[in-house]
């Protein structure tokens, strides 16, 4: 029988331990992404294995209760009725955001194959990221597994599942594909044709804390002539082939509420891409890029009362360092968009260079259903 004295020391030992386990857990990790769990060995096999893919979120959240209330959605865990909820609500309440998780440290592309496949020709693109970023999970998703991943992170919420299976063309699969995957799961999404030139560790500068953070994107297109409509959507283009979000980031949940709506209303007329209702502005980089200005001068998470001005492409045009506002930083052109030799985009060896697009899916894409 175990003595008074001893049963004191256990109880000594087991209480250290515990606070010293868990202190370990909830300090802060210099490194800005979490770690999911290896990659198992047949990785070619992502339909089994997607399933159990523990969420990644740190428990850093828990602990600093006092700031970035203003970008939390009340964290409504217990059971609701979301038959009354609106699309928007359904997707806060499936994927809350907290900004003070780490970025998940996954790496998802698509295409028709996966690497595995013989027929697969973006070896170089694809392996540059697994390169650059040892210890993410990177998925390449063919149009099969995505439909079957999304039956699975969406199933709470079927107008979402039933405009991903109406919409009628890989394109715009593709498209919606990369707000979705980053919604539920957060991570970097990357076309299949774009190479890394610079780990995303290295995207943000150190001054930025990670937990302020939740949205990095990259400017497409800032054209400054006078005749940049007869060129650009856009005045400002953001763009959607490379993106790194945390899970539920309100601008996620938007366009996927847009996205949804709007194909849930083409259906019905039986039409979905004529001249007027583009790609480009249906899924593409014009309703990413007016889904993110809308953001920024949503007075839901910003302040808007001390600002007299709305936020612009003015505040973005040109910029040659990234720009934070709120928790979204906006990456000069230079960065995902370099070696174009316009718009101001410096070349691929500029350190601010961090992914090299090659325009090879969307052309592919166009051709595959014409
Ligand atoms: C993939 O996993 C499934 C289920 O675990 C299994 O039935 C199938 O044989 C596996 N395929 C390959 C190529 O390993
Ligand atoms: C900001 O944008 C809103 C909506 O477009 C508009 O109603 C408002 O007048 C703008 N405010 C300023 C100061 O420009
Ligand atoms: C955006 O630009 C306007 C002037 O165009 C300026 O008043 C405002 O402070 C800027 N906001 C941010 C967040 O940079």
């Amino acid at each position: 029988m175990m003595s008074f004295r001893r049963a004191i020391i256990f109880a000594a030992f087991f209480l250290t331990a515990f606070f010293l386990l868990r202190h370990s857990q909830t300090s802060n990790d210099p490194e800005p992404f979490s770690k999911p769990p290896a990659k198992s060995d047949n990785s070619d096999n992502d339909s089994g294995r997607l399933q159990d893919e523990p969420m990644t979120n740190s428990e850093a959240g828990s602990s600093d209760q006092s700031t970035q209330r203003a970008h939390k959605v009340p964290a409504q865990r217990a059971i609701q009725d979301m038959s009354k909820m609106s699309l928007y609500d359904k997707l806060a309440y499936q994927y809350p955001y907290d900004v003070e998780t780490k970025f998940p440290a996954y790496i998802w592309q698509t295409w028709k194959y996966t690497p595995a496949n013989g027929e697969f020709t973006f070896r170089d693109q694809e392996a540059s990221w697994t390169e650059l970023h040892p210890g993410f999970v990177h998925e390449v998703i063919t149009d099969q597994v995505a439909v079957h991943l999304m039956k699975l992170l969406y199933a709470a919420v079927p107008e979402v599942l039933e405009a991903y299976n109406a919409l009628p063309q890989p394109v715009l699969k593709a498209d919606f594909f990369r707000y979705l995957i980053l919604l539920a799961r957060g991570g970097i999404y990357s076309d299949i044709d774009t190479y890394a030139i610079r780990s995303a560790l290295d995207w943000i500068p150190d001054s930025v804390p990670r937990n302020s953070i939740g949205l990095v994107i990259g400017i497409e297109a800032d054209p400054d002539r006078p005749d940049w409509k007869d060129w650009y959507s856009r005045r400002i283009q953001f763009c959607q082939w490379t993106i790194q979000a945390k899970p539920g980031h309100p601008v996620l949940r938007d366009i996927v509420t847009r996205i949804t709506e709007e194909t849930l209303r083409r259906k019905k007329e039986g039409v979905f891409i004529t001249k007027e209702k583009s790609v480009m502005e249906f899924t593409g980089p014009a309703v990413w890029t007016d889904t993110i200005f809308d953001y920024f001068n949503d007075p839901r998470y910003f302040n808007m009362d001390q600002s007299n001005s709305n936020i612009t492409y003015l505040n973005f045009t040109g910029i040659e360092a990234p720009k934070k506002v709120g928790d979204v930083v906006v990456l000069p052109i230079t960065s995902f968009s370099p070696g174009v030799q316009q718009m101001g985009a410096k070349d691929y060896d500029d350190p601010m260079a961090f992914v090299k697009h090659d325009f090879e899916e969307s052309e592919r894409h166009i051709g595959e259903t014409g």
